[in-house]
């Protein structure tokens, strides 16, 4: 027992900060990464309903893969649509996300593979709705995702470059937990009436959340969704996000594309489904974006190597 908790006591004659194993990396994972692990959590949430979030988590997750990272999606909505859109039986689980919220199951125990190599998910199932009331009551309820996360990249040999939440329409206690574990929050937001109204009550759950539980988490960008350029309507919002949001919108939009319905419909991302479709030009697009962002270095590298095979036609 006291073995068990020897690392919550200081250690006696040494009052230096040691370095993440000395400081006893079997309990580190409440609250820091191993630093060696060069893992980006994105949660992608708009309490909105039909805004893209699902769409978003399913082919960003996918052309990363394609892009070479190691992609591992969690679904925090009970509909489960990300689990459903990659392929994966929810009804036939073993073990979901339920699990590693409500009954402490190690993370990487509820993992399955997809039809693609390197892109995982953590899947949902429909009884996730009750997970909220079941841990309503909980010391540190807000965390569990979180800690769940940081264990796993802390003490099992999986390795992921980005980690994709995808959440439900909702700012319940899941989406906090989203918001807890995320490095970055991408808010996707259809280009139609009141789809500004709302982002105010998002904004100041996300205050809350940075002063309290996680003073890293920042907005990645909003990704305006849905885009449907024929109309005047849809033309005037995306100027108002863009005016509203500034510099914070991501350049790339992403236009209505029947495709990308029909790709989650045929539970492939859109890289399968349609690849020359104009849905896949605008998530290929949008990833761009995120690596730039979040992964500078990998994005400087995979220019130089692109700049590199265009020259000998340049020349
Ligand atoms: N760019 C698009 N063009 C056409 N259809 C789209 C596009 N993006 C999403 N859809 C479709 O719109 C519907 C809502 O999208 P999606 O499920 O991604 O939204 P969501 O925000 O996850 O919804 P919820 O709030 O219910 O979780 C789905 O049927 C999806 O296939
Ligand atoms: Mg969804």
């Amino acid at each position: 027992m006291f073995d068990d908790m020897k690392s919550f006591f200081m250690k006696r004659g040494d009052n230096k900060p040691g370095g993440f194993e000395e400081r006893g990396a079997n309990l580190e994972y409440f609250m820091h990464r191993d630093p060696n692990k060069d893992v980006t959590i994105i949660t992608i949430a708009n309490q909105k309903g039909g805004c893209g979030k699902s769409t978003t988590a399913i082919n960003l997750s996918a052309v990363l893969v394609r892009k070479n990272f190691k992609v591992l999606m969690i679904d925090l909505d009970p509909q489960s649509h990300a689990s459903l859109g990659i392929g994966v039986d929810v009804y036939n689980l073993n073990s979901s996300i339920y699990d590693v919220i409500v009954k402490n199951f190690r993370l990487e125990n509820s993992i399955v593979n997809t039809y693609k190599e390197n892109l995982d998910i953590a899947p949902a199932m429909p009884m996730l709705s009750g997970a909220q009331l079941e841990i309503a009551d909980l010391l540190g309820r807000e965390g569990i995702l979180r800690t769940a996360i940081y264990k796993m990249i802390n003490t099992s040999k999986r390795n992921y470059d980005y980690i994709i939440i995808d959440c439900s329409p909702s700012l319940n206690l899941l989406t906090i937990n989203g918001l807890v574990a995320a490095d970055f929050l991408l808010i996707p937001i259809q280009t139609h009436y009141f789809s500004l109204e709302g982002m105010g009550e998002l904004f100041s759950t996300m205050k809350v959340v940075k002063e309290r539980l996680n003073l890293g988490l920042q907005v990645l960008g909003i990704l305006p969704t849905l885009f449907d350029q024929r109309t005047k309507m849809n033309r005037d919002i995306l100027a108002q996000i863009k005016d509203y949001f500034k510099d914070r919108v991501f350049q790339s939009t992403i236009r209505m594309n029947i495709k990308l319905a029909e790709a989650s419909a045929s539970r492939k991302s859109i890289f399968e489904y349609a690849p020359d479709s104009n849905g896949a030009r605008d998530y290929a697009s949008l990833a761009d974006e995120v690596i730039a962002l979040t992964k500078p270095q990998k994005a400087a590298e995979e220019n130089e190597a692109k700049g590199q095979k265009l020259q000998p036609d340049s020349a």
